[in-house]
């Protein structure tokens, strides 16, 4: 049979090719780019020299930032107060495209490399069994034949050095990561000790806050339907209006003042705790001027719900089920939440924060007759008296019970 591995160019998923070649299969390489910094040609001659019948390398970056990163801006999403979910946004667009590759070439197995303990075991293939349901997975992983005979590194090294498969020159650094254009991620190895603090080279995308420059960078964010549509630089005069460029220059910005940086300990869906460290400086800066946004032109109830529609997708989306019909749901009523979500924020970048400075919109609510002190507005202050007396009709009877407080 065929089969379409989902292929990084790394030492694992190229032993699993070449594992899967002897197995039998015939194998196609995918390589999805979705922003990681990676010699892509290389990887494809890598994959060819490999035996892999077909390489395909598709740039998913536009897509990504769209179809995925957009609607997690939209619904303010965040896992457990902290992650961004930068991993997990990722994974239904990178498998979407690969059952495309698989349905296409008529392939009915598709392969992936990530470990049986994680999130993206499962994210992979709820969207395999979703959008190509008769699709069988192979996950090496989870197979006792690969993972007795591939223990540790050591045995992929050696495995690499016997089938020809070029071994990392670099010595490859001591935990896990996970890099695409929204953040990067580290786990496991060194890492795994919840208690020993991340060395300082480890960060790729972020500059130490410590370290960054003693000068703001002033920006302008112009949003519609929720999402940016323009990013200035105030003082540059530089300005971006494609969704991929904005995104882009927001992680520039924010990687330069060291925005975004995380160390938590996070549920993952199958129950064990796991130590990460995270770095999201663009989807940072986005997130904490979506909220101001949002504030200045959403109906206060609306938000309150939406609040709670957008704690429920980003467990979905945690969890793997982007493309379940309740997802699809949470997803259309926040983007129906977002159609007066419109107007501008200023802010500054500066030392690891973000600081609103301002904002402007043709739909705010905001009504600055209404709320000041010196004008009346359309507002008789003698009905606030009715208002808060009738407020204090349940404190008074729960107070009743408990007996009012005496003088002692
Ligand atoms: N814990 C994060 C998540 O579940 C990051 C996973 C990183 N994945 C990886 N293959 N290194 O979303
Ligand atoms: C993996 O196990 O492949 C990475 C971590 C995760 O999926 O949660």
């Amino acid at each position: 049979g065929t089969v379409v591995l989902a292929y990084s160019g790394g030492l694992d998923t190229s032993c699993i090719l070449v594992w899967l070649k002897e197995q039998g299969y015939s194998v196609i390489a995918y390589l999805a780019n979705i922003g990681q910094d990676e010699d892509f040609e290389a990887a494809r001659k890598k994959a060819e020299s490999l035996g892999a019948t077909k390489v395909f390398i598709e740039d998913l970056r536009a897509e990504f930032v769209e179809d995925f990163i957009w609607p997690a801006i939209q619904a303010n999403a965040v896992y457990e107060d902290r992650y961004l979910l930068g991993t997990a946004v990722a994974r239904p667009c990178i498998g979407r495209r690969q059952v495309e590759i698989a349905r296409r070439e008529g392939a009915q197995f598709v392969s992936h490399g990530a470990t049986g303990k994680g999130n993206d075991q499962i994210r992979f293939e709820l969207t395999c069994y979703a959008l190509y349901p008769e699709v069988k997975i192979i996950a090496p992983w989870r197979i006792p034949e690969f993972y007795n005979r591939f223990r540790g590194r050591k045995d992929l090294m050696e495995y690499a050095q016997q089938h020809g498969i070029p071994v990392p020159v670099t010595p490859k650094a001591p935990w896990s990561m996970d890099a695409n254009l929204m953040h990067i991620s580290y786990e496991s190895g060194i890492l795994e000790n919840p208690k020993s603090h991340a060395p300082a080279d480890l960060y790729l995308m972020t500059k130490n806050p410590e370290d960054a420059p003693s000068a703001p960078d002033v920006l302008e964010i112009e949003f519609k339907i929720g999402v940016p549509v323009k990013v200035t630089n105030v003082k540059e005069g530089i300005s971006k209006d494609s969704p991929l460029d904005i995104f882009t220059y927001l992680n520039e910005i924010g990687g330069k003042h060291g925005v975004g940086r995380i160390d938590i300990v996070e549920n993952r869906f199958i129950g064990m705790k796991s130590r990460g460290i995270y770095e999201t400086p663009g989807g940072t800066i986005l997130l904490n001027v979506h909220l101001d946004i949002e504030a200045f032109t959403m109906d206060k109830e609306v938000r309150r719900v939406k609040q709670g529609l957008g704690i429920k997708f980003s467990e979905l989306v945690y969890n793997g089920f982007w493309y379940s019909p309740e997802c699809d749901f949470v997803r259309h009523c926040i983007a129906m939440s977002q159609v007066n979500v419109e107007g501008k924020v200023q802010l500054s970048v500066f030392k690891g924060q973000v600081y609103i400075l301002g904002r402007e919109s043709p739909k705010s609510l905001y009504n600055e007759e209404l709320v000041s002190m010196d004008v009346q507005g359309d507002y008789d202050p003698c009905d606030a008296s009715g208002f808060i007396r009738i407020n204090a009709v349940r404190l008074r009877e729960y107070h009743r019970l408990q007996g009012f407080p005496s003088i002692k």
